[in-house]
């Protein structure tokens, strides 16, 4: 279907657009715009529109509201140097979302429409895209399971949106290196179930550990397998990198419980490119502790869209914790964060095709 642009009669003023882009933290400033296509089995996709950012009204039936069928992605506009917009790696993140959409039993949107959705919400919200070295146009793509039934089968209705958020850092205070928390008593995702699938069940089901790591004194949890609870998976919401002493990159495989990052994909990229050697094997959280100690590890970082690429200073678990390095930013970590800021702002070659105009 072809989008119905309705534009709002009400923007934000100029102004109070300014004074909200100055400090905008993350996920907390949003534009004056929504995408929206719905999905039924009779008519399959149809009604797109982009209209004025709005509540929504559902049934209290609303399958969505009782089984958590629901996906979600998220991924970056940025303003490049040269003054225009572009977003990078929409096409990954929009096989994502089929992914996650065949593994909840959900409607697959066609990724034409993935695209233009995105493509025509940031052309009419260009305008949000904070200054400064952090600012970016945050979007959040989710699908919900909109029939009106209370029984337990893939609903026949969905709601596709996109909205936008105007983001800084992540962090409050800034990029700097955050403390983790190696939960022991919860586990994210098991073999068979949903860890690699960008569904909100995944992230209510972190939260309990996430609370854990903030009473513990952390920043953020990391998980381990479920099966062994031995092996590093990755972090509430982001992947994880080790580097080593020699200089040699690892991160853990995609085994089916973790979601295939496009930061991790594009790291493994940027750090080939230079010539580094990347691993994607399995780290036991033992030989973590023991290669931290003995310098074998020298730095260890998280990644996402969200925290782009942060620096891991130092773990806690049960039995004791142990700093990484210094406790500082490693120079591989500076390194890939800053050729791939480099690249997603326009300030370096773009070898790989990765920056999508809009
Ligand atoms: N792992 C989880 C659980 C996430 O939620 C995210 C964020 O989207 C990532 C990893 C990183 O993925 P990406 O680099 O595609 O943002
Ligand atoms: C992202 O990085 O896009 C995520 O969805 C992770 C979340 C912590 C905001």
């Amino acid at each position: 279907p072809a989008f119905r642009l309705e534009p709002t009669a009400a923007p934000v003023a100029a102004n109070e657009r300014t004074e909200r882009l100055a400090d905008p933290g993350f996920g907390r400033v949003f534009t004056d715009h929504m995408a929206t296509i719905r999905y039924s089995q009779a008519l399959g996709w149809h009604d797109a529109r982009i209209s004025a950012r709005a509540p929504l009204t559902l049934d209290p039936s609303t399958a969505v509201l009782h089984y958590a069928q629901e996906i979600f992605e998220g991924l970056k506009a940025y303003r490049l140097a040269d003054g225009s917009t572009a977003l990078f790696r929409p096409q990954a993140n929009a096989r994502r979302f089929q992914n996650s959409a065949r593994r909840m039993a959900m409607a697959e949107l066609p990724e034409a429409l993935f695209l233009e959705s995105i493509r025509l919400l940031v052309k009419t919200d260009r305008d949000w895209i904070p200054d400064g070295p952090d600012g970016a146009l945050y979007l959040r793509p989710f699908m919900i399971a909109s029939e009106v039934f209370l029984g337990v089968k893939p609903s026949a209705e969905y709601l596709y949106m996109v909205i936008a958020s105007s983001v800084g850092a992540y962090w409050k205070g800034g990029a700097r290196p955050v403390s983790i928390w190696v939960s022991q008593d919860y586990s994210r995702a098991a073999p068979g179930g949903t860890g690699d699938a960008k569904c909100g069940g995944n992230y209510a089901a972190s939260l309990a550990a996430q609370s854990e790591a903030i009473r513990q004194g952390c920043d953020q949890v990391v998980f381990l397998d479920a099966a062994e609870r031995r092996w590093v998976e990755e972090l509430g919401g982001m992947n994880i990198f080790f580097v080593f002493d020699d200089g040699i990159l690892s991160t853990p495989p995609l085994t089916g419980t973790i979601l295939p990052g496009i930061t991790r994909d594009s790291i493994m990229t940027i750090a080939r490119d230079a010539g580094l050697t990347v691993r994607e094997e399995p780290y036991a959280i033992d030989q973590w502790r023991a290669d931290a100690a003995s310098g074998r590890l020298s730095e260890a970082f998280a990644c996402g869209t969200a925290a782009v690429v942060t620096p891991i200073g130092s773990v806690k678990a049960n039995d004791g914790g142990f700093a990484i390095g210094g406790g500082g930013t490693g120079q591989t970590t500076q390194r890939m964060l800053d050729t791939l800021t480099a690249i997603q702002r326009g300030r370096a070659p773009d070898p790989h095709g990765w920056l999508q105009p809009v």
